[in-house]
């Protein structure tokens, strides 16, 4: 039985077995004190070993960090500070921990615990970033679900460049003095995927209401708090869905995804608001129930030029918002998450829709207080001569995307969707704030440890 299970069941039980590390141990006259936790729930449980008990005699290696099986009852505790406790009839100690274990009992800088990934999770912090983490991949595929979207499996080996940044990673078994392309493994240049988008639009114009769910690579060389070089993103897609449409789904999903959060992870908010951010709960309890807030760039850049903050990248229409005017639109100004939309056409993808103006396209930005943008998406260009003189002025091969352009030749409806940063969400849900400290593995410049 798992701890979490254990200390649910709010009742004695006669014939248990618990199994974990040891945080702590306490040897007192006849008798001694584990505190042990599985990594089911922050909790630890105590469990009192009486010497002579079958496995006692091993007690000794029972120190910090070791590995322990436990037989015996789960018995009303006499102490203070919990409920209940394991009255141990047998101990193996299954594995032993010298004392360079490097977790001891005070508590430890998420830096240092970064240097050792592999150990982190044992940690209580680690431990509740990593159960709210499933939490929310599973709250992700339930709203969907809920809903009748269909779950796509986009590739992850590539030949395209969706956001036309060109910041890939190549894919290649050719080594460093070959340089004939065609004799590479798949007979042309690939890459690693920074977008599931375009597959999944095509998905979008046969069945409908789609999403992707999956690990995206960047090797954009921005070392920040809030980059990444591989994270997974969320990508839904929705055939017959305009703008609008693509920003209430936005929306909806951000404060569906908070309302699970808080119902289901209880005890490791707890623990994010007390340690991590002190203003936590109130935050996300006010940002899951009011209406976000919906601007258009050309509203957010008056509001920008009219601010008396001055700002590193001073603002004028035309320029991508930096991180800092996107937080101080929500931090400041605002003071909740906000959707800005219709942004200059020059600044966006060739695949958004160009509106009526012939200035902007139809893009849109979703930014949350702490993080700034968390969430970008658009309605997709479905004319198909606009997409092909879009595809001319980014320079875009006609040819390697004839595939993505048929999907305006043969019956194209307007379709629409968007990217939320499965990391940067859980930066939000939790406090965190370092993506470094929400991916079980970072991998970001420099670094690719583990
Ligand atoms: O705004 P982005 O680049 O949009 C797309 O990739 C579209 N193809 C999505 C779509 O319309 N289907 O990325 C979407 C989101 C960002 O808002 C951000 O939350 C996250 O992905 N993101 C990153 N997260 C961590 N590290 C990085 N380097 C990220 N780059 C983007
Ligand atoms: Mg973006």
């Amino acid at each position: 039985m798992t701890i979490k299970e254990a200390l649910a069941s709010n009742k004695p039980i006669d014939d248990i077995t618990i199994c974990g590390w040891v945080r702590t141990r306490r040897d007192s006259k006849g008798f001694s004190f584990l505190s042990i936790n599985d990594g089911s729930c922050l909790a630890n449980i105590q469990a009192i070993i009486d010497d002579g008990i079958p496995g006692s005699e091993s007690i000794s290696m029972a120190t910090t960090g070791s590995s322990v099986k436990l037989k015996g009852q789960l018995v009303e505790s006499p102490g203070k500070g919990q409920s209940f406790e394991i009255k141990a009839l047998e101990i193996e100690v299954t594995g032993s921990a010298d004392d360079t274990y490097p977790l001891q009992k005070k508590g430890h800088s998420p830096e240092f615990l970064r240097e050792i990934a592999h150990l982190r999770p044992r940690s209580n912090l680690f431990g509740c970033v990593f159960r709210t983490r499933s939490r929310l991949a599973y709250a992700i595929h339930q709203f969907f679900q809920e809903k009748g979207f269909v779950y796509v499996h986009t590739p992850i080996i590539t030949a395209s460049d969706c956001e036309g940044a060109g910041e890939m990673f190549r894919v290649t078994t050719l080594d460093g003095n070959e340089t004939d392309k065609e004799n590479d493994f798949f007979g042309k240049p690939t890459y690693l995927t920074v977008s599931g988008q375009l597959e999944v639009e095509t998905f979008a114009c046969a069945l409908s209401n789609v999403y992707t769910f999956g690990p995206t690579f960047r090797a954009e060389n921005s070392n920040t708090t809030r980059h990444a070089s591989e994270f997974w993103m969320i990508e839904p897609e929705m055939a017959y869905c305009n703008l609008e449409g693509d920003m209430d789904l936005a929306e909806e999903m951000i404060q569906y995804l908070i309302t699970d959060t808080l119902e289901n992870c209880a005890e490791d908010l707890d623990l994010f608001g007390k340690f991590v951010d002190k203003g936590l709960m109130e935050r996300l309890h006010s940002v899951s129930s009011q209406a976000f807030q919906r601007i258009s760039y050309t509203e957010a850049v008056k509001i920008l030029e009219g601010a008396e903050m001055k700002f590193e990248y001073p603002v004028e229409w035309g320029m991508n918002l930096q991180t800092e005017h996107e937080r101080f639109l929500t931090e400041e100004h605002f003071k909740s998450p906000v959707t800005v939309h219709d942004y200059p056409k020059s600044i966006k993808p060739f695949y958004m829709r160009v509106n009526d103006d012939g200035k902007t396209s139809a893009a849109m930005d979703l930014l949350v207080p702490g993080i700034g943008e968390i969430i970008g998406g658009s309605q997709r260009e479905e004319r198909l001569d606009v997409l092909i003189k879009n595809m001319e002025n980014h320079n875009i091969s006609r040819e390697d995307y004839s595939w993505y352009s048929d999907l305006r030749k043969y019956g194209t409806v307007p379709h629409s969707g968007f990217g939320l940063g499965f990391e940067r969400m859980l930066m939000f849900v939790t406090g965190v704030a370092n993506i470094r400290d929400v991916i079980p593995f970072p991998r970001t410049p420099g670094s690719a440890d583990f």
